[in-house]
């Protein structure tokens, strides 16, 4: 009995991190006791098998409850709000149509990143590999750039290589710094930032889009460092959710920028408060975006000599920004063309 109980003891802990929790019911642990009642002693056996299948049952319960839980979660509905085959769609007056939110917040994060000191770029949705990879110190053939699932044409450019539909805004990092660069020469400093539509080869989901936008950010002069990037930041953040947040940041991976760093908050949603935040799954810290000091490759790509001139860069995702401010669960929202949810805003 003693070691039923030690049994549910490791698998309750285990059920805590396990992605599906239904895999908790073919643990290896479970699968031995079960086999076990066979074995002990007749006069034992009835009491042992009880217990056993009394942890089954109580296992099989909680994860009962959590399907439930998913299931009562109103279902996204993504078919097209009018009906597709009617010819012309009953369309509503002009007059009582809104800026959709993502235009509207997008707008917002521009503004306070202007206020800031930051020249706002658009990026473009269809660009070449150069300044998807080659520009931000991704060689060719590196593994990194896998982990882009990169939309390309059949089409090629002069070189043979396609055209692709941007994985991410930092493709705008090279031309900025080119068309900056004067002004870096004269004194000033490069400060932009890029907010615009991207895409994935991803499978969809609630956080999963194929197409998508983010917001990236630039910054060069003489002198920089981590903290400055850091404290931009955080005052962007703050100021767009209108709080005040702590922030923290983690060593990462990325090719165009030497250090890397993975940018947490705490959840702006919750506090820390809510064990049961559907923000930050009661966590408390959420992480954000990815950002560095940029790479040198990447400043001399731009004919920027990196002995005398740093800068960091960020690049993250606009919609969990907004998912984040307002408390959005699923992504899909935003592309449902549906009134009841853009009227909200
Ligand atoms: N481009 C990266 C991505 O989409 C995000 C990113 C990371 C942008 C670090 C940056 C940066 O500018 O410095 O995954």
């Amino acid at each position: 009995m003693e070691e039923i109980e030690k049994v549910r003891g490791i698998l309750l802990e285990r059920y805590a991190t396990l992605t599906v929790k239904a895999d908790v019911l073919k643990a290896p642990e479970l699968k031995q006791i079960l086999a076990k009642i066979r074995e002990v002693p007749a006069e034992q056996r009835a009491a042992y098998g009880r217990e056993v299948n009394n942890l089954r049952e109580e296992l099989q319960a909680k994860i009962a409850a959590e399907v439930k839980e998913v299931v009562e979660l109103p279902p996204i509905d993504v078919t097209a709000p009018m009906d597709v085959n009617a010819g012309i769609p009953d369309l509503l007056p002009s007059s009582n149509g809104s800026q959709h939110p993502i235009t509207k917040e997008i707008a917002y994060m521009s503004d306070i990143l202007q206020r800031m000191g930051f020249r706002v770029y658009e990026s473009r949705e269809i660009d070449n590999q150069y300044h998807m990879f080659e520009s931000l110190n991704f060689p060719k053939d590196h593994p990194a750039r896998d982990d882009y699932d990169t939309f390309m044409t059949v089409e090629e450019d002069k070189d043979g290589s396609r055209f692709i539909a941007p994985a991410h805004t930092s493709t705008m990092q090279n031309r900025i710094l080119r068309e900056l660069k004067p002004q870096l020469e004269d004194g000033d400093v490069i400060a932009a930032t890029s907010i615009d539509r991207v895409f994935r080869n991803e499978d969809l989901d609630a956080r999963h889009e194929h197409t998508f936008y983010q917001h990236e950010g630039i910054y060069v002069s003489k002198g920089v460092n981590a903290g400055m990037l850091v404290a931009t930041l955080q005052k962007f953040l703050e100021e767009y959710f209108g709080k005040k947040i702590e922030v923290r940041v983690n060593p990462f991976y990325f090719p165009f920028t030497e250090p890397s760093f993975e940018f947490s908050l705490t959840c702006p949603f919750c506090e820390g408060e809510d064990k049961t935040c559907k923000v930050c799954s009661g966590e408390g810290w959420i992480e954000l975006l990815g950002c560095g000091m940029i790479h040198p490759k990447v400043l001399r790509a731009a004919d920027i000599d990196p002995e005398v001139y740093t800068g960091f860069a960020w690049g993250g995702g606009v919609e969990r920004l907004i998912m984040m401010k307002y408390g959005i669960e699923d992504l899909r929202h935003f592309e449902s063309a549906k009134l009841d949810f853009l009227r909200q805003f």
